[in-house]
Parts: structure tokens; C-alpha cells; sequence
């Protein structure tokens, strides 16, 4: 398999633990590129029909042409069209001209631009700040192979618990136990299925990690177990920032063991985030990783099994150093006639604030006797975070799986832990971009994935809801969550909430298929969600289809993504069965001939296309994923 990958060495690479194999470098160029280290780039022509899939979780089509996508992991709540980075930095790329293909990926933690086409439509160009990379070119006869060997090189995806495969009901804005128990009744009162709530910071003292607030949580332990004896586990979250409270343990363990990122001078670095300020771990070292992996036993001696990490691009509000010198801009400001260039200036300062570029140069890491500066390495920070929790529980307890995932991401984390791709809006294509992105996520190694379903910021509607729903039943993770003042989207709220039973309930009969099929998939090097394209190789028409996805081996799903819609068009690439499901047992089944349809797809309505050949397991719905009989399944074959 070996042959299949060569790696090229430029500059001085640092050790990314991105991938498990040892591959001899390669002397020479990366064939095919034109390679220009004085400039730190490398790009090459594309001819017209060449696709190129990959880079993970980004804005825009499962086809990156057509766009710059720059790898630098960023909070950016907005995730529009026009923006360039979004959490995660997955630089893995396949070239496809539907008879030759080549996998690249480039193994640098810090900015590199992909301009796919952008300053020049017919130029694919790399570019670097610091050319000090690994690039690994990986061959194979179609991206399936190319795929499989690339996957084989960064080692095998996380696997979940079982029960992370329910359903989850999260919200910013659960203040207490009480509200997490409304939460629990509401779903349990009108049946609809549930697995788990998610406790966003509220449930800690003054948002400190490793802490829990005594009076809205009284008894956490008590609660965890009263939770689960309605089938339900309760999911916190841990941020990455610790806050600088003398007397609080983990500040005061960090400070005296000097595990937190230092400047130049040597003082630690001073940031902002939900907690006021916060020091931030130097998770890229190992004793500092161990150190925080083991606090998770706050937690996990308390009866918890998941977690998800956030803020760990790291996010930052501000640093003291930026603010004074905002402060100090605002002021000369102020002095002046604020004309329209001083209006701009003063929303510019203020928008500054945040995750400013100056303040990732601020910092610095140590990797073994190296000191690096933080933006160097940028792209590592949340993988070590989510790795430190990774390995603890490996190591604490290694016969138990936790379920754990990420905000921030980067080829390596996916050994680990899952994602999710943060803070996406409640608007229709937030719904297209959450359909295109899973394929991707897959390709790089990210198979437990997963959007906000529903949305998180901006106030959703009961359809939108309802179909991003009904695409949401396939995503692995499967969670509704949205933002403080926003809209309350728990599905007993809405009007139609026996249809989302309905909807939940099929995912539930679903889950022997999904839960299969996703272990099949990381146990293969293969993935879950695929292109039509990596799968009908000969038609020429999947090259342009996104809004529809194979799932597992055995079925395709085309998704209603927009407002008002009572039907969409669906390309079949061969003849299927297509289901129409109302719930796991009203449904209506049909050959379709192969080709082009206008199909009507009404509100309550989830289309499922069985492919020929293919068996689609079926089993019956439970309250809980432990409830489920994994072993009796109908089959629907086409
Ligand atoms: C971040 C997370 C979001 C969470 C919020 C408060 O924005 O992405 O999911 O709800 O922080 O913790």
C-alpha cells in the first residue's frame, strides 16, 4: 500500500501527529506541480473537467473549485459564502478528472490559502506562510482507493458509544436542573425518542471547566442518575480557556506547574473568554495534556459519558494588550469630527476586538525544546485539546467509550473525537451546506459529524426545522441546539410535533442501519456519506449533483432543503426503490426508472432510494438507543 503514498519534505516541518505511518521522503518536486519555494506555492493547471473534493468542513460545494479556502481555524459565527475559514483546517484534496485522480495533503498546522480557481479559474494554487510541510501524494485508480490508502496513513476515526447515535436536545440557555428536567418531560410526555441533553456553560460556576454551580445543579451525581434512569445522559461542555481565579484549582495547579501558553516575555498570556479572563493551556504539550485529560474525572466520577470541546480554535474576545490599545485609538477618535472614514474606523476597531490575527502572534507554544509562536501551530490547538481528553479516557478507563467531539479541527483530531461544525444560522443554506459538508468531513477522516440541526443562531421556523430534520436522522451526530435569545426549538414546541415523532422515530429504526454502516465505514477507510459521484463512477451527470448523498452502502437520500418546497427534482443514476416514509410504518414504496424526476415531497414526508441490489434494514423504533432490538430488522430490498 506503501507504494500508493510518497511524501516531499519542504523546509523544516514540525511533527503534526496527523498521520500513523512512517513514509521515507521522496526526493524531488511533487510531480505534476510547479513547485516555487522562494514564493512558498505550488500550483498547477486545471483542465476543464477536473473536480476537487475535499477540505473537510468549509463553506461552499462538495466541488472546492471555484473559491479560496485559506486553513486557519477561526470562530466565525457567520458562516457565509464569502468567508474563507471556518473551524476546522482539514487539507486533504482529491484531483479528478474522472479518469485520473491524485490525493494531496498537506501537513502544515499553520495558514495555507487554497485558491481553487479564484485568481485565476483555470489555477489551482497552494500557498503558505511558511513553507515548512510534509506533502503526501496518494494514488489510486478513483477517490474511493484514494480515500481508503489516505485513511489508512492518519489511522483510524473515532467510534462513538451506541447511544450517541440517538437523539440529542441541546440548547444555550438550559440554566439549571430544573430546566433540563422540563426539557426531559417535554419529549417524554408526547413520546418522542431522546438519548441525551446537552449542558451548555451554564451548568458551571462562573463558567470555570471542571466545575459545576451548586445551586443550579445542587446534586449533579444524584441528577446524572436520575437522568439515566429515564434514559437519558446529560452531555457538558469544556471550553478551553481556564479562568484566572486565585484559588481555583485548576488555575492555581496550572500556574504552579507552568502549563499555561506564555509571550515573548515569558508572562502568560491574559485572554478573554466566557469567563472573564482566562489563561489557555499549552495542550501541544504532553504533561499538560495529561494534566487536563485527567480533570474530565471531575465529571466522569460524577456518572458523565460525553463531552463536547469548544472554543479551541482558541476563541478569543480580546487580550488585554489589544484592548488598551483599541482603548487607546477610541480615544484619539473621539477627539476628532467623526466623519464617515472615522464611523468606519470605529466600527472596524470594535469589530478588531475579537480573534484578532495580532493576538495569534502573541503567544507561544513549546514542542519539545522548541518554543513556536502560536500562529505557526494554530490549527493544532483544538485537536491537542480534544486529544487530551481522548487519551485520558484511554487511559483512566479502557473499556468504557465516551462520547466526545469538537469545535475546532484538524487532520489527527479524528482519531480521537467527532465535530460538529459550530455556529451555523437557521436559514435554508446553512441546511444545503450542512448536506455538503458531511461528505467532505468524511473523506478527510471526520465520520462523527454533525451540524446544529435546526440551526444556532437566528430564529428558526417549524419547516425548516422540520426538513433539516429529516436530513438530520442520517448525520451520525444528531443534534438539535441553538444560541441564547434565540427561538426555543425543542421539537415538543411546534405545532406538527406528532410528525416529528414521526421523523425521530424512523431514525431510531434506523439506527441498526446507520450504527452498521458508520463502523463498516471507519473499519474500512471508507465513508458513510459519499458523493454520487465517487459511486457511479461512468455517469457523468453525478459530477454536478450535491444535493443528494449515498448513505452507508445501501441507500441514497435527496433532501428538501428550501422554504415552502413540496417536492424537488432527483437524478437517479440507476433504477432504486424509492421509499416514502410518513413514519417507520406508514410508507409507500416504488420502482423508479434511472434518470431525472420531479418527486412531491410533502411536509411530513422522508424520502429514502433503496439501490439495486441493496438491502435497507429496518427495525422498530424505542424511546431509547439501549431499547432497541438490534436484532430484529425487517429488510427492504430493491
Ligand atoms: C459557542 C459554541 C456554541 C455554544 C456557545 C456557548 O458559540 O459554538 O455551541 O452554545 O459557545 O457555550
Amino acid at each position: 500500500m506503501t507504494a500508493d503514498i510518497k511524501r516531499y519534505r519542504y523546509g523544516d516541518p514540525i511533527d503534526t501527529d496527523a498521520v500513523v505511518m512512517n513514509i521515507p521522503v521522496t526526493v524531488g518536486d511533487v510531480p505534476g506541480w510547479k513547485v516555487d519555494t522562494l514564493n512558498k506555492c505550488m500550483s498547477v493547471i486545471m483542465s476543464r473537467d477536473l473536480v476537487v473534493y475535499g477540505l473537510g468542513e468549509t463553506v461552499r460545494g462538495i466541488n472546492k473549485r471555484g473559491w479560496l479556502y485559506t486553513s486557519f481555524n477561526s470562530d466565525d459565527p457567520r458562516h457565509e459564502e464569502g468567508k474563507h475559514s471556518l473551524y476546522a483546517s482539514q487539507n486533504f484534496i482529491i484531483l479528478d478528472d474522472g479518469k485520473n485522480c491524485e490525493g494531496l495533503f498537506i501537513d502544515h498546522p499553520g495558514t495555507v490559502h487554497f485558491d481553487i480557481g479564484y485568481s485565476d479559474i483555470d489555477v489551482f494554487t497552494i500557498s503558505f506562510e511558511d513553507m515548512d510541510a510534509y506533502i503526501y501524494t496518494i494514488s489510486g485508480n478513483d477517490p474511493l482507493t484514494i480515500v481508503k490508502n489516505f485513511r489508512e496513513l492518519i489511522g483510524t476515526s473515532y467510534i462513538p458509544p451506541r447511544w450517541a447515535f440517538g437523539f440529542g436536545q441541546s440548547r444555550w440557555g438550559y440554566k439549571n436542573a430544573d430546566d433540563v428536567r422540563a426539557v426531559a418531560d417535554g419529549y417524554e410526555k408526547l413520546g418522542i425518542p431522546l438519548d441525551m441533553i446537552y449542558m451548555d456553560i451554564d451548568y458551571m460556576k462562573d463558567f470555570k471547566d471542571f466545575t459545576v454551580d451548586p445551586e443550579r445543579f445542587p446534586d449533579l451525581p444524584a441528577f446524572v442518575s436520575e437522568m439515566r434512569k429515564r434514559g437519558i445522559r446529560l452531555i457538558p461542555i469544556i471550553d478551553a480557556g481556564v479562568k484566572i481565579e486565585p484559588g481555583y484549582d485548576v488555575y492555581e495547579e496550572g500556574v504552579n506547574n507552568d502549563y499555561f501558553c506564555k509571550k515573548e516575555d515569558g508572562e502568560r498570556l491574559v485572554a478573554a473568554v466566557w469567563p472573564g479572563r482566562v489563561h489557555f493551556p499549552d495542550f501541544l504539550k504532553p504533561e499538560v495534556r495529561e494534566w487536563f485529560g485527567d480533570k474530565y474525572r471531575v465529571l466522569t466520577d460524577m456518572g458523565i459519558e460525553g463531552f463536547w470541546n469548544d472554543m479551541n480554535e482558541p476563541a478569543i474576545f480580546y487580550t488585554d494588550e489589544h484592548l488598551v490599545e483599541v482603548f487607546d485609538e477610541l480615544k484619539e477618535l473621539e477627539k476628532q469630527e467623526l466623519d464617515i472614514w472615522g464611523f468606519f474606523k470605529l466600527t472596524e476597531l470594535a469589530d478588531s476586538l475579537a480573534n484578532s490575527p495580532e493576538d495569534y502572534r502573541r503567544f507561544y507554544h513549546e514542542i519539545g525544546d522548541k518554543r513556536i509562536r502560536h500562529d505557526k501551530v494554530h490549527n493544532l490547538y483544538g485537536f491537542n485539546m480534544t486529544r487530551a481528553a481522548g487519551e485520558a479516557f484511554e487511559r483512566n478507563d479502557p473499556d468504557k467509550k465516551y462520547l466526545l467531539f469538537s469545535r475546532a479541527s484538524v487532520i489527527g483530531a479524528h482519531r480521537y473525537g467527532g465535530v460538529w461544525t459550530g455556529d451555523n444560522s437557521s436559514w435554508w443554506s446553512h441546511l444545503l451546506l450542512n448536506i455538503k459538508q458531511m461528505p467532505s468531513l468524511n473523506m478527510t477522516g471526520f465520520l462523527f459529524s454533525g451540524a446544529d440541526i435546526g440551526g444556532f443562531g437566528a430564529d428558526t421556523t417549524e419547516d425548516l426545522m422540520m426538513r433539516w430534520i429529516q436530513f438530520g436522522i442520517f448525520t451520525p451526530l444528531f443534534r438539535n441546539h441553538a444560541a441564547l435569545g434565540t427561538r426555543e426549538q425543542e421539537l415538543y414546541r411546534f405545532k406538527r410535533s406528532e410528525d416529528f415523532k414521526h421523523i425521530i422515530e424512523l431514525r431510531y429504526a434506523l439506527i441498526p442501519y446507520i450504527y452498521s454502516e458508520f463502523v463498516s465505514a471507519v473499519q474500512n477507510n471508507g465513508m458513510y456519506f459519499k458523493p454520487l459521484s465517487f459511486v457511479y463512477r461512468d455517469d457523468p451527470r453525478c459530477k454536478t449533483i450535491e444535493d443528494q448523498l449515498i448513505v452507508g452502502e445501501s441507500i441514497m437520500i435527496a433532501p428538501v432543503y428550501e422554504q415552502n418546497s413540496e417536492g424537488r427534482y432527483v437524478y437517479l443514476p440507476e433504477e432504486m426503490k424509492m421509499i416514502r416514509f410518513r413514519s417507520v410504518d406508514d410508507r409507500d414504496e416504488e420502482i423508479m426508472s434511472a434518470g431525472d424526476h420531479y418527486i412531491r415531497v410533502s411536509f411530513n414526508e422522508v424520502l429514502v432510494f433503496v439501490r439495486k441490489d441493496h438491502k435497507l434494514p429496518l427495525g422498530k423504533p424505542g424511546m431509547h438507543v439501549d431499547e432497541l432490538d438490534f436484532n430484529d430488522l425487517k429488510n427492504i430490498t430493491c
